[in-house]
Parts: C-alpha cells; sequence; structure tokens
C-alpha cells in the first residue's frame, strides 16, 4: 500500500501527492491509500488511482496526526460511524476501484467502537478493514490490543449465519516484528491477514519471511547488503548526483533510525516471550560486550552515525566495498572518539557532530518503543533517556519532515543545517 495522500491535494494538482501514485514495477498488487470525509473528492481520487494503475483504493481512517484529524480526516472519522459509513458507500458506489478501510480501534479521546464502525462499513460495502490495534490517542504508546481485533473477526464470523450480510475480510495490525507473532495472531485472532508497519522499516526482508514461514537472520555483511540495495533504489529513484543525494538524504539516514533496531529473535528463545508482550518492545536489547565492532556499528542510535553510515553507502561501489569501509570505519579512532564503539548507550549526548543531521532526531523517534507496555527489564534505561515534552508518533515525523523537505526545496535550503533544529 502507498503513502496516505491527502485527496484535495491530489485534486489540485499538488506534484508531492501525485508522486504518491506512482505504482513502482515490482508492485504484484497496489494500493492508493487516501484522505478525505468528501465522497465527491474519494470518487475523483479514486478514478486517478485507477488511471495510474492501481488494484485498489485505501481509506484512512487511522492517522492521528494533527495535519488531518483538524481536518476531520484520518482517525477522526471515526468519531460518527454512520457518517463514515455514508462516505464510505458513496465512494464506492462511484469509485471503479474496490474500497478498503483503515482504521484504530477508536478516535482520539473516544471510546473504543470499533465493532460498531466495522459492522457499519461491511454494510456500507467496505472491500476489507484493517484494524490497527490501538486508539488515536494511544499513538505508540502501548502494546496494540489483539483482543478487540479478534472480536470483531468474531463478529464477522457470527453474522455470516445472518443472511444477507455480507463477510468483510479484516486484516489486524500492531506491533509485529516476526514471522511466527504474524502466525500466531493470524491463529489466535482469525484474522484474514496481517499489515505490518515498523516491524518492515526495521526488517524489510519480514515479507520473505512470512512467505517462507521462517526467520532469516542477516549477519552484519548480509545486512549491509541489503541496505546498499535501499541506497542503490535510491539512486535510480532520485539520480546518482548532488541533487539526488540530497534528495535520498531526506530518507537515508532517517532510514536507520529503524534499520538499527534490527535484533535477532529466534522462536527458540523468544517465543514464549512474544507471547507475554510484543517483541516490538525488546528491539533495545543490548549488545553482548564481546559483539564484534561491525555488529555495534549497525546497532548504534545516534544520527550523527546514521549519516555517517548512509554516506559510506552511498559512496561503496559493491557491497564488499561497502563492507570493508564500514569495518574500517567501525575499528578507527574518530569513530570511537564520537562515543560510536558504545552501540549500547544511546549516543544522543555524543560529544561531537560527525555528520549534519539534526540534533533533536533521537528525541523525535523516541516514542517508538513502548516500554511502559512492555514492563521490561531495558525500559528503565530507555525512559531515562526519553524527553517530557509530548511525543510525536512516528506519522506525525514523517509529516513533518514532508513538509519541511517540501520547505527546503521551495527556498533552496539545505537538506540539514548542523546545529539548527529542523
Ligand atoms: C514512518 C511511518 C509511516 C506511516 N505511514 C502510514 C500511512 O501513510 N498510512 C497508514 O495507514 N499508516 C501509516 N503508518 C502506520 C502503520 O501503517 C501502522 O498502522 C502502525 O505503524 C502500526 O503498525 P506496527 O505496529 O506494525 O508499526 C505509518 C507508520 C510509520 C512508522
Amino acid at each position: 500500500m502507498g503513502e496516505m495522500i491527502f485527496a484535495r491535494m491530489l485534486l489540485k494538482g499538488d506534484r508531492t501527492e501525485q508522486a504518491r501514485l506512482r505504482r513502482a514495477a515490482n508492485e504484484k498488487l497496489y494500493c492508493v491509500q487516501i484522505a478525505t470525509n468528501d465522497i465527491e473528492e474519494g470518487v475523483s481520487a479514486a478514478k486517478l488511482a485507477a488511471d495510474a494503475g492501481a488494484d485498489w483504493i485505501d481509506l484512512n481512517c487511522g492517522c492521528p496526526i494533527y495535519e488531518a484529524t483538524r481536518r476531520n480526516l484520518g482517525s477522526s472519522l471515526l468519531r460518527h460511524p454512520d457518517k463514515l459509513a455514508r462516505l464510505v458507500r458513496g465512494i464506492t458506489a462511484g469509485s471503479p476501484l474496490p474500497l478498503s478501510v483503515k482504521v484504530r480501534i477508536a478516535a482520539e479521546g473516544g471510546e473504543i467502537n470499533v465493532r460498531e464502525v466495522v459492522s457499519q462499513l461491511r454494510d456500507a460495502g467496505a472491500a476489507a478493514v484493517t484494524i490497527h490495534g490501538r486508539t488515536a490517542t494511544d499513538r505508540y504508546s502501548k502494546a496494540a490490543d489483539w483482543k478487540v481485533i479478534a472480536q470483531v473477526v468474531e463478529d464477522g464470523v457470527l453474522s455470516a449465519h445472518e443472511a444477507m450480510r455480507p463477510v468483510v475480510p479484516v486484516l489486524g495490525n500492531g506491533d509485529i516484528l516476526t514471522y511466527y507473532e504474524a502466525r500466531e495472531r493470524i491463529e489466535l485472532s482469525g484474522v484474514h491477514g496481517v499489515m505490518v508497519g515498523r516491524g518492515a522499516l526495521t526488517k524489510p526482508w519480514i515479507f520473505q519471511e512470512f512467505a517462507e514461514s521462517r526467520a532469516w537472520e542477516p549477519t552484519a555483511a548480509e545486512r549491509i547488503g541489503v541496505y546498499r540495495r535501499l541506497a542503490c533504489y535510491m539512486k535510480e529513484h532520485f539520480g546518482d548526483d548532488a541533487r539526488g543525494r540530497k534528495m535520498a538524504w531526506y530518507f537515508l539516514p532517517w532510514h536507520f533510525d529503524f534499520l538499527c533496531r534490527y535484533r535477532a529473535l529466534p522462536e527458540s528463545a523468544f517465543g514464549e516471550q512474544s507471547r507475554r508482550q510484543p517483541l516490538m518492545q525488546t528491539r533495545f536489547e543490548e549488545l553482548p560486550d564481546e559483539a564484534p565492532p561491525l555488529e555495534r556499528l549497525l546497532y548504534a542510535r545516534g544520527p550523527e552515525q546514521h549519516e555517517w553510515i548512509a554516506s559510506t553507502l552511498w559512496e561503496a561501489d559493491s557491497d564488499a566495498a561497502a563492507v570493508s569501509k564500514l569495518t574500517e570505519l567501525a575499528e578507527s579512532s574518530e569513530w570511537r572518539a564520537a562515543g560510536a564503539h558504545d552501540a549500547n548507550a544511546g549516543l544522543s549526548g555524543s560529544a561531537r557532530s560527525i555528520g549534519t543531521a539534526a540534533p533533536d532526531e533521537t528525541e523525535e523517534l523516541a516514542n517508538i518503543p513502548s516500554d511502559d507496555a512492555a514492563g521490561g527489564e531495558g525500559s528503565k534505561k530507555q525512559r531515562r533517556r526519553r524527553p517530557e515534552k509530548p511525543l510525536r508518533s512516528e506519522e506525525e515525523i514523517v509529516a513533518l519532515r514532508a513538509v519541511r523537505a517540501a520547505k527546503r526545496e521551495a527556498t533552496g535550503a539545505p537538506p540539514h543545517v548542523e546545529g539548527t533544529r529542523r
């Protein structure tokens, strides 16, 4: 599924939103996700999506960011299930493509009403519903509630016996980081499938694991191969020149905020634990002291370190060269002097700025693992590093960055200016 598109901006010809319609050549199935609260707008956006080759469209009713909710879009649509059903009925009637809907279990500040919402969506003709098992208020602060997701599935199964009522496929979403968590969620909740968010950003090979029902636990060198492929895709897309690099720099160092969270979590060691709490909350497990330098480098969490790794990947002309350069870097006195050798240290207070990444980056992303919900051993350490101020959701961070990137593009300002807040 593509990134959420504001339908109104798309229809006004906004180039950023238009770019989100684009289907990659290797997409077997492609869905365009739109944010709208207007039938006509939704139908027009659906037609553009159809022209762009999408297979279906999805209505976003899960996005909790202010940019969306202040316009009565995203998760705010969950406040009035009857109005939402009218919207879905109207878009479905006029759209050349099937319409699925992505929801959270409640709107901001609202009671959990996902059972009623899905019941109405089913009657309104939604082709499928994806449920992110948190409320809009929760953002990422709690573990996803798969019991509520299971109840919705059960409602659907029961109503299948009621003549005339369609059954709507339900996809579950929240905290899936391993193939065995996906398997168990499907088995226990009865969902037709799962959607994965942060797990795919952390382990881009997660879908291969699902397909093969087994884990791939890549070595540091193999991971570098995957990460370099990502850099190469960005080169292909944005161009292998200064401008292409400038564009890629909005994404590549940022992506390491997720990639550095990779941990091998074999079922034999973590299967039991995953039943008590999602493994999404245990990604900060510390590295053993004897871990090799290259492993430690890939675990480093500082934005400066991510910038440095990204530069090395961008410049390397083969996987072997990238491994060799990063190994050199991991063993260098410069890296060590910057405190970067201590992968367990969080690095946000690194005394020296190596690259040009913004200093507030780690703060912005500090809400990713929910230690409160996990209550695990590592949680205290993580909590101490968190800022007191209200935390932004990951979607908000992405939206914020896009706005900033657009501003920079418009003003010709450089991507990141050292020492300034973005
Ligand atoms: C960086 C980022 C961008 C996201 N963008 C979207 C989006 O455009 N549309 C959407 O429906 N959800 C979006 N989400 C939410 C995810 O699809 C998903 O619902 C959420 O992260 C919970 O799943 P997870 O626990 O597997 O991460 C985004 C999440 C992240 C981390």
